[in-house]
């Protein structure tokens, strides 16, 4: 029987059996506009149609404290440290409650945002201090980093255009969403450079394409897990 050792670093909380083997760790990242809440859905039936157990979820949000700093986050003007600082703790939280146990347990967690966004968001399209944010990654989740992450990209033109055409026919932006577009282009620049560095874990997906061609990529990393 496997002997249970206990985590070690921010973790030392998770009790994990010693031949359990890790789960792993997705996330989803693009500018607003992207696509990528549509592919997500779709991602997570394709996983679990390959006998994957999976825990879809999101940031902000993913527990009850996340989910209402989404709320603040996504409605709330406030300053851009703000911003950094409320997103970090709420992935705390979710770390602490949801994504580390599930990998701990052999799960699947496919996470609709993760750290890059606030790289891309607070650090490039608003201008948080690098610092600022790499002490606060480091402080909430060193050592646990996703294994893949799919870069939903399209020109912010294009995703300025779709987001136009969701106010349109009714529906709310929130607060990011209703940013210019050369708000978006920081954030597209920041995420892109991201990618570049870390080209082992990054996919790079060029979302203008119709969704059937941007599912037949999706199928193709799926059966490449
Ligand atoms: P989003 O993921 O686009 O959700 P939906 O598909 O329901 O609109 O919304 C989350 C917003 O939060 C998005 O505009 C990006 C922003 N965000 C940050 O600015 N920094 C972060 O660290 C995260 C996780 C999200």
């Amino acid at each position: 029987m496997a002997t249970p050792v206990a985590g070690k670093g921010p973790f030392a909380r998770t009790i994990v059996t010693a031949n359990a083997q890790r789960g792993c760790f997705i996330t989803l990242e693009g500018i607003d506009g992207a696509g990528k809440s549509t592919h997500a859905a779709w991602l997570v039936d394709a996983l679990r149609a390959r006998g994957r157990s999976v825990v879809a979820t999101r940031e902000p949000g993913g527990t009850t404290i996340g989910e209402a700093l989404r709320e603040l986050l996504l409605r709330q003007p406030m300053a851009h440290d703000s911003e950094a600082l409320l997103m970090f703790a709420a992935r705390r939280e979710h770390l602490l409650q949801v994504i580390e146990p599930a990998l701990a347990r052999g799960d699947t967690v496919l996470c609709d945002r993760f750290t890059d966004a606030t790289w891309a968001y607070q650090g490039g399209g608003h201008g948080v201090s690098k610092t600022l944010i790499a002490d606060l990654e480091r402080h909430v989740h060193a050592g646990c980093n996703p294994d893949l992450t799919l870069l939903f990209d399209v020109p912010a033109a294009v995703s300025r255009q779709r987001l136009d055409r969701m106010r349109a026919e009714g529906r709310a932006l929130d607060k990011f969403e209703q940013e210019a577009a050369n708000f978006f282009d920081r954030v597209r620049d920041a995420y892109l450079k991201r990618a570049a560095a870390e080209p082992s874990r990054f996919r790079v997906i060029d979302a203008r394409r119709p969704l059937a061609e941007v599912r037949a990529d999706l199928a193709h990393i799926v059966s490449g897990l």
